[in-house]
């Protein structure tokens, strides 16, 4: 194990749920962060899908230094080295290529690439990984296929993302391969609209109130 993946570990499991947030402006990404940290989430998934996600992820890495920022809907090497120079504490992928995971190697970055076969995972294994993310998980198999991996796969360990909600979460936590999971249903578009954070904190509290 590299130490970025075993840093990569570690941040998962300080993690019960990563929240995935998609930045609708600076200022909302910034409150995001505050609203989220002092409900005491420790790691969250900021993805690039739009043209202020850069600068929305290095305005909460600057204002909630204490808490693990990384990239989310990280596709090209370009942005692997630039959310690494950035601060970023970690890059997640919606898939897996070796061009992506030779990048996070280079930049010593903790990386999360997305997998939902087999040889998708050995693939990742083949460059020393050992932590990925299962996406998407609902529809690529659920908890049954996650289950299934630990078998063959002993050594890989998993945050599954897609589809997941508060009542499936436990489904798949409870699962001995799987660290954490990840989830955009604290900060829903709706709630965004309304600058609602006192429901993204009750969301957020609520992940305390897990059984699995
Ligand atoms: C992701 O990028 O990880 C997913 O879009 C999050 O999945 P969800 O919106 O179904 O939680």
């Amino acid at each position: 194990m590299s130490d970025a993946d075993s840093r990569m570990r570690d941040i998962m499991s300080r993690a019960t749920v990563i929240p995935v947030y998609t930045p609708g402006s600076i200022e909302e990404a910034i409150q995001v962060a505050r609203v989220l940290a002092r409900s005491g989430i420790e790691v969250i998934e900021v993805t690039l899908r739009n043209g202020i996600a850069m600068d929305a992820l290095k305005a909460m890495i600057e204002v909630t230094p204490g808490i693990a920022i990384g990239a989310g809907t990280v596709v090209t090497t370009r942005q692997m080295e630039t959310v690494a120079a950035m601060g970023a504490a970690f890059a997640v992928s919606p898939g897996t290529t070796p061009s992506l995971i030779s990048a996070s190697q280079h930049a010593n970055l903790p990386y999360l690439p997305g997998i939902a076969t087999a040889s998708e995972l050995m693939q990742g294994m083949q460059f020393g990984l050992s932590c990925f993310k299962f996406f998407p998980a609902a529809q690529a198999g659920g908890p049954a296929l996650l289950s299934a991996f630990s078998g063959p796969f002993s050594d890989a360990v998993f945050c599954p993302t897609g589809g997941i909600t508060l009542k499936t979460a436990p489904d798949y936590l409870r699962l001995k391969n799987v660290l954490c999971v990840g989830g955009s249903w604290l900060t829903t578009p709706e709630r965004l609209a309304k600058s609602d954070w006192q429901g993204i904190e009750d969301a957020a509290k609520a992940i305390n109130t897990l059984v699995y």
